[in-house]
C-alpha cells in the first residue's frame, strides 16, 4: 500500500462549514401582464454565522424578491419556483409548508422590510407588541429573559418589558421605558422603523434579512442601527442578509457583498475584494456610475442602458446586451461563478484583471 500522500501546496483546502444559509441555484418566475418573468436565474449565496452579506444591485435586479424568498413570502401564484433550494440549518425551506415555516419566520430568521407602516400594529402600544415578541421568544429561549426556568408568569412579564425597554434603548429612542406605553401613531415613520428593528432583533434570531433597513432613517441614526446590527453580529453570531442599494452602507457594514444583475448573482465576495477591485462590468460600471454629489451618500444611480425583459431573457449572461466587452460567447451562453481570487468569485468570460482595478 502506499503511504497517504504528504501534505502538499496545492492541497485542497479543507471543506468549509455547511453555511446556516445556502440559497443553492434559485429559480423563480413571476406572472404578469406581459407573460411570466423570470425574475430570479439561478441565484446563488452562502451566508454562514457571523457573516455580514450585502446585496446589491439597480432596482429590480431582485433583491426584495430573494430576501422574501428566504423568509417565505412569495406567494405562488403569482410566483412559481423552479430549480434551486434554498437550505436553512439543513433544511430546505421551499419543501416546508406554512405550519412549518411558521415557527422560524420571525424567530429563527428574523425580518425588517423597507417600510414600517406595514408592520406594526397601530392598536396596540409599542410595548406590548414587544413584550410578545419577548415572551415568545423566551418560551423557545428562556436565556433571552435571562430567567431560570420554572419563572412565574409574572416574572416573564416583567422581563420581558424590562427587555423590551432595553432593546428601545438600543434603537435610540429618547425616553424608552416611559414611550413604551406609546400607540404607534405616536411614532414617526423613522422611530417606528426603529421599533421594527428592536422587535427583530429582540429574539436574537439567527438570520437576520433586512430589506433596506435604515433607508427612512437620517444619517446619523442610520449609523447607530448599523453600529448595533454589528454589535449584535458579534454577540450572538447572527448572520446577516442586507439588501441595500447603498455602497456606503455596504463599505461600512458588511463582510460581503453580492453583486446582482438581473435575477443572477455577476459577482461576490469579500467586501474589500470587490469594493476595491471589482470583476465584472456590471460591477464596475455600478461603481463609476456613482455621481459625485451622490458619491458621499454612496447611492447607487443605476447606469445607462436598458434591463433585459426577463419575460424574454437574453439566452446568454444577461448583462451582455449592455456591456463593452461581450463576445459572441457571452450571447449564448451564460457565464457561472468561478473564483477569480480566493472566495472573490465573479461570473464573466472577459472579468477585468486586477492590474486594470
Ligand atoms: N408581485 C410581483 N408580481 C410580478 N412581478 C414582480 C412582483 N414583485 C416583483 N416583481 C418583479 O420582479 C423583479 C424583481 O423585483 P424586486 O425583487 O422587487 O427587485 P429589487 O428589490 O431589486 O428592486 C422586478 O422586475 C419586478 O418588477
Ligand atoms: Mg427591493
Amino acid at each position: 500500500m502506499n503511504p497517504p500522500a504528504a501534505p502538499h501546496a496545492d492541497a485542497p483546502m479543507p471543506p468549509v462549514a455547511e453555511p446556516l444559509l445556502h440559497i443553492d441555484g434559485l429559480h423563480l418566475w413571476m406572472r404578469s401582464f406581459e407573460g411570466e418573468a423570470h425574475v430570479l436565474a439561478g441565484v446563488d449565496l452562502r451566508v454562514q454565522r457571523g457573516e455580514v452579506w450585502g446585496l446589491v444591485g439597480e432596482t429590480g435586479c431582485g433583491k426584495s424578491l430573494t430576501g422574501l424568498s428566504v423568509s417565505r413570502l412569495v406567494a405562488t401564484p403569482p410566483g412559481r419556483y423552479g430549480q434551486g433550494r434554498i437550505v436553512f440549518d439543513g433544511q430546505d425551506l421551499l419543501r416546508l409548508d406554512e405550519a412549518q415555516v411558521r415557527p422560524l419566520r420571525g424567530r429563527r430568521i428574523g425580518m425588517i422590510f423597507q417600510d414600517p407602516t406595514t408592520n406594526l400594529n397601530p392598536l396596540f402600544r409599542i410595548g406590548e407588541q414587544l413584550v410578545d415578541v419577548a415572551l415568545a421568544a423566551g418560551a423557545h429561549s428562556p436565556e433571552i429573559l435571562g430567567l431560570a426556568p420554572g419563572a412565574s408568569r409574572g416574572e416573564r412579564r416583567a422581563a420581558a418589558r424590562e427587555l423590551a425597554a432595553r432593546m428601545l434603548e438600543r434603537v435610540r429612542i429618547p425616553d424608552a421605558r416611559a414611550r413604551l406605553d406609546d400607540h404607534p401613531h405616536q411614532f414617526s415613520g423613522g422611530m417606528r422603523q426603529r421599533v421594527l428593528i428592536a422587535m427583530a432583533l429582540i429574539g436574537r434570531p439567527d438570520l437576520l434579512i433586512a430589506d433596506e433597513p435604515t433607508t427612512a432613517l437620517d444619517v446619523s441614526v442610520q449609523a447607530q442601527i448599523l453600529a448595533l446590527l454589528k454589535d449584535m453580529v458579534a454577540e450572538y453570531r447572527m448572520a446577516v442578509l442586507l439588501i441595500t442599494h447603498n455602497l456606503g452602507v455596504v463599505a461600512q457594514t458588511c463582510s460581503h457583498v453580492a453583486v446582482m444583475y438581473a435575477g443572477t448573482i455577476v459577482e461576490r465576495g469579500p467586501v474589500r475584494a470587490v469594493l476595491s477591485a471589482p470583476r465584472h462590468p456590471y460591477t464596475r460600471a455600478l461603481l463609476k456610475a456613482l455621481p459625485t454629489r451622490a458619491t458621499a451618500r454612496g447611492t447607487l444611480e443605476g447606469i445607462p442602458g436598458v434591463v433585459p425583459d426577463l419575460v424574454r431573457p437574453p439566452a446568454g449572461c444577461r448583462y451582455a446586451p449592455r456591456c463593452a466587452r461581450a463576445s459572441e460567447g457571452c450571447l449564448r451562453t451564460a457565464p457561472e461563478l468561478a473564483s477569480a481570487a480566493g472566495a472573490h468569485e465573479v461570473a464573466c468570460y472577459h472579468p477585468h484583471s486586477l492590474a486594470s482595478a
